[in-house]
């Protein structure tokens, strides 16, 4: 029961009633209007089915970093649809869908994805479709560079999806990547290419590759320069004139922020910027008009590829979350690893990344176990540690120290409002909230798209 002059703010917050007078003014307009949602675990926490959920109500969907690394699931009736490149908007009619400058753009992949959403009845076209004309282009090379240094890596690689990620976004900070407006002027794409050949073909003799042909990769190029260029436009400023409209835009973010090039688990992350600042830089849009930021987690955690994970399992539980979670990854198919959910590592990303509000999702994953364990800190060295330590070293070091709590009969699964779960389900919710310092305001129960609970905040 809440008491007069103080307002519910998830279930475990109780704001004073003035305090949210004071904050809806100033963010209210906000609020809801720009709404940047990240993953704040290691990928793959349900993003594309909240992004898709969100985008009702907004006009423009966007994406701000990564590539086709990204593997984003939505449900609707029944229909499945994984997005890599494309805005998880694209399945709704009358939504603008933009890929900003921040992202790294396979061509040959986006035309395949674009390509077989078409043949799920989904239209694509310039009309809701546009691509920054300065996004730099993943390349055949790149691709090939990110294997060969996987598989010379051996058992330190760092497990990259293998799309030209990192090698991409390596040449774009080197100032020599191709860029999409650079294939329509083809009398610089020689000297592009060149000076990008020049670092290559280097690199290639090294790995013992063959050297890349400079006028087979112009060719190649200039075949999907015209399809490309169709949807090429300044972002910058059509995400500019669109909020100046007043129009709702929702940033669609990939990854993970424990995958953050700065904040992750480095050397074992993608290669950009995966907190919510990086939406600003990642489409020009102004940083002052990034509105809430919602973060999208697992009721528990999974990981694809190498590095520390200190609450991984390898029981009979982490069969049932692999199991029951279909863990598997979207792009590469390589089974999730899992564990507990870690509360330390949640908070710390809430504070980092600048997390408003948090959306949880896979609740009904964890239906019938008899207890469940959250992680609170961790032993180092025989001393408490309350964050995540800088080197991979001492993360990989790591002994969890668990709290447990009870789980609960009956499911949460398919489950649209809070009332309708048992009371050790909102138990488990809100000792995430304390944990975290963060409401819950959405609960995910299901794959599906209406197998979502508004529970409280800006979206309820
Ligand atoms: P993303 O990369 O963050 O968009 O997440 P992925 O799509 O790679 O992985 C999330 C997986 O969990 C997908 O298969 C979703 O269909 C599924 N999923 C999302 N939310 C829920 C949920 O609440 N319950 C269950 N059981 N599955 C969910
Ligand atoms: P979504 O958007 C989960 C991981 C890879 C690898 C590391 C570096 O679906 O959540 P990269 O190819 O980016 O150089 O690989 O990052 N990774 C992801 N893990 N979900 C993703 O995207 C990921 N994108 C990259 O497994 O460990
Ligand atoms: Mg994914």
């Amino acid at each position: 029961m809440v008491s007069p002059g103080v307002q519910q703010y998830g279930f475990f917050f109780q704001l004073p009633a003035d305090i949210c007078r004071r904050l809806n003014p100033v963010r209210g307009a906000l609020l809801v209007n720009n709404t940047v949602v990240i993953g704040i675990q290691w990928g793959d926490e349900g993003k594309g089915k909240i992004v898709d959920w969100l985008a009702e109500k907004s006009d423009v969907v966007v994406r701000f970093q990564g590539g086709n690394n990204a593997g984003h699931t939505l449900v609707l009736d029944g229909k499945v649809f994984k997005l890599s490149m494309l805005p998880s908007g694209i399945v709704r009619p009358g939504k603008l869908n933009v890929i900003g400058n921040g992202v790294v753009l396979d061509p040959w992949s986006l035309f395949a994805e674009i390509d077989s959403v078409i043949e799920q009845g989904i239209k694509v076209s310039p009309e809701n479709l546009v691509i920054a004309d300065n996004t730099p282009l993943v390349l055949p090379l790149h691709r090939e560079l990110d294997i060969l240094r996987e598989q010379r890596a051996g058992s330190s690689k760092i497990g990259t999806t293998g799309r030209g990620i990192g090698p991409t976004y390596e040449d774009k900070v080197a100032r020599r990547a191709v860029r999409v407006a650079d294939l329509g002027n083809q009398g610089s794409l020689d000297s592009m290419i060149g000076r990008l050949l020049d670092h290559h073909n280097v690199l290639r003799a090294g790995y013992g590759a063959v050297p890349v042909d400079g006028s087979r990769l112009k060719t190649e190029l200039l075949s999907i320069a015209g399809r490309l260029l169709e949807f090429a436009g300044p972002v910058w400023r059509i995400l500019s004139e669109r909020a100046e409209q007043g129009k709702s835009i929702l940033f669609e973010g990939a990854q993970g922020s424990l995958l953050d090039i700065d904040h992750g688990t480095y050397p074992f992350v993608t290669s950009s910027s995966t907190v919510a600042g990086a939406a600003a830089a990642g489409t020009g849009i102004a940083p002052g008009r990034l509105g809430y930021i919602l973060g999208v987690c697992k009721a528990y955690t999974t990981r694809v590829g190498s590095g520390p994970f200190p609450t991984e399992l390898s029981d009979k539980v982490a069969h049932h979350l692999a199991t029951v979670g279909h863990e598997r990854g979207t792009v590469t198919g390589r089974a999730r690893r899992c564990g507990w959910f870690d509360a330390v590592l949640a908070g710390q990303v809430c504070k980092l990344a600048g997390v408003d509000g948090l959306a949880l999702t896979k609740l009904d994953v964890l239906d019938s176990l008899e207890t469940l364990k959250i992680c609170t800190g961790y032993r180092l060295d025989g001393n408490i540690v309350d964050r995540l330590p800088a080197t991979a070293d001492e993360q990989g070091r790591l002994e969890p120290i668990y709290e447990t709590l009870p789980g609960w009969e009956g499911s949460v699964a398919s489950s649209r409002s809070i009332g309708d779960m048992p009371e050790n389900a909102r138990n488990y919710v809100a000792r995430i909230e304390q944990l975290t310092g963060r409401p819950v305001n959405i609960i995910s129960t299901s794959p599906d798209r209406l197998d979502t609970a508004a529970v409280s905040g800006p979206f309820a």
